[in-house]
């Protein structure tokens, strides 16, 4: 399904969306989606990693609002609801930050949902698109990995947002909200964090743009399911237009397995640079194997229809812009 005809079922059910984390990565790409179709859209980001110019191309829209506020911040967050029927709830404490103050990421990214949820209850909102991770499975026990497979989650990150996916199915089983969960993979794209807090795709491009070498963790042969955000984007879109979706969770990932080590060689490649990676120590909770089913999904009409080595050149080419344009101000 493309996302125009994902959009012709959306547009009969909603009006206005709200989009948390929408100055972050994922969440802007959504918001894009969203207003350039003439949507109403509101933004709600505390911009702790968002940033303002994620969101400038959007602002000449009149359909669209952006608001700065904190999910953990029930009061101040409730005066956005109204006239709200979908909700995509892309706002989390990311997995680096995690690490650094494991206490707040669960407020943010168990409270977080947990305030979405009963807001959304409250306001009585057709549907809350919750975004979580293939993190909170932990190390695959066996493969592939569907739905069902045990949640042993091996990071706060995973564990926190883990209880805001189970909130969510809690609110869903208590008040018959309309939820669905992805659980998103590695995804890619421009507008991707670049920083030390961001995916490796852009942390590897800002090390290839200042000449530095990319900095590998381990072996290199840890496998990633590269996604790319025009994908993920679609997935939302489809599970908020579908009628069976209704309280499932579905992985959210194109199936590739790509490893650190072929990566970081396709980007030196990009940058015909004759640096060598540098290898590091394994990281504290690394997922070192994916092999993730996705046929759930795709049984809806998502189709990963993004080729990883034009997805990554495509990438690359705005990145060095975006990045250049973020280190300037
Ligand atoms: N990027 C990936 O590969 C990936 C993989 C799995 C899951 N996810 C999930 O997807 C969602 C979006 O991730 P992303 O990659 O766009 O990350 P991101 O960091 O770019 O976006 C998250 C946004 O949430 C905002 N935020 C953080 N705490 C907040 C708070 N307390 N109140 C309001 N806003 C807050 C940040 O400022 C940021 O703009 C997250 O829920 C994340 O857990 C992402």
């Amino acid at each position: 399904m493309t996302l125009d005809e994902a959009f012709d079922k959306f547009k009969i059910k909603y009006k206005k969306a709200m989009v948390t984390g929408g100055a972050g990565f994922i969440g802007s790409h959504i918001c894009e989606a969203l207003v350039t179709r003439g949507f109403e859209v509101i933004s709600i980001d505390d911009y702790s990693a968002g940033k303002d110019m994620n969101l400038e191309h959007l602002k000449q829209y009149p359909n669209f609002e952006a608001i700065k506020c904190d999910v953990t911040d029930l009061e101040n967050l409730e005066k956005a609801f109204k006239g709200v029927d979908v909700v995509f709830h892309e706002a989390a404490s990311k997995k680096n930050i995690c690490l650094k103050d494991p206490r707040r990421d669960l407020q943010v990214n168990g409270g977080g949902a947990f305030n979405m949820a009963e807001l959304c209850v409250k306001h009585k909102v057709k549907k809350l698109v919750h975004a979580s991770t293939g993190s909170v499975y932990g190390e695959a026990v066996k493969f592939p990995q569907d739905e069902n497979h045990p949640l042993n989650p091996v990071s706060y990150y995973g564990v926190s947002k883990l209880a805001g996916e189970k909130y969510v199915g809690a609110f869903h089983h208590l008040y018959d909200l309309n939820t669905t969960v992805l659980r998103y993979f590695h995804v890619y794209g421009p507008r991707q964090e670049f920083s030390e807090y961001g995916g490796v795709v852009s942390i590897y491009v800002r090390n290839l743009i200042n000449s530095e070498p990319p900095t590998i963790f381990g072996t290199g042969e840890q496998e990633r399911s590269f996604t790319h955000v025009n994908d993920v984007v679609l997935a939302n879109i489809v599970v908020a237009a579908s009628d069976e979706t209704n309280g499932e969770i579905y992985n959210c990932a194109s199936g590739l397995k790509v490893t650190i080590n072929e990566l970081a060689e396709s980007v030196l490649e990009y940058f015909k640079s004759d640096l060598k990676p540098v290898h590091e120590d394994w990281l504290v909770g690394d997922i070192k194997k994916f092999q993730i089913d996705n046929s759930k999904i795709k049984a809806l009409g998502v189709e990963f229809t993004t080729d990883f080595n034009q997805g990554l050149t495509q990438t690359i080419d705005e990145l060095k812009e975006y990045i250049a344009n973020a280190q300037k101000s």
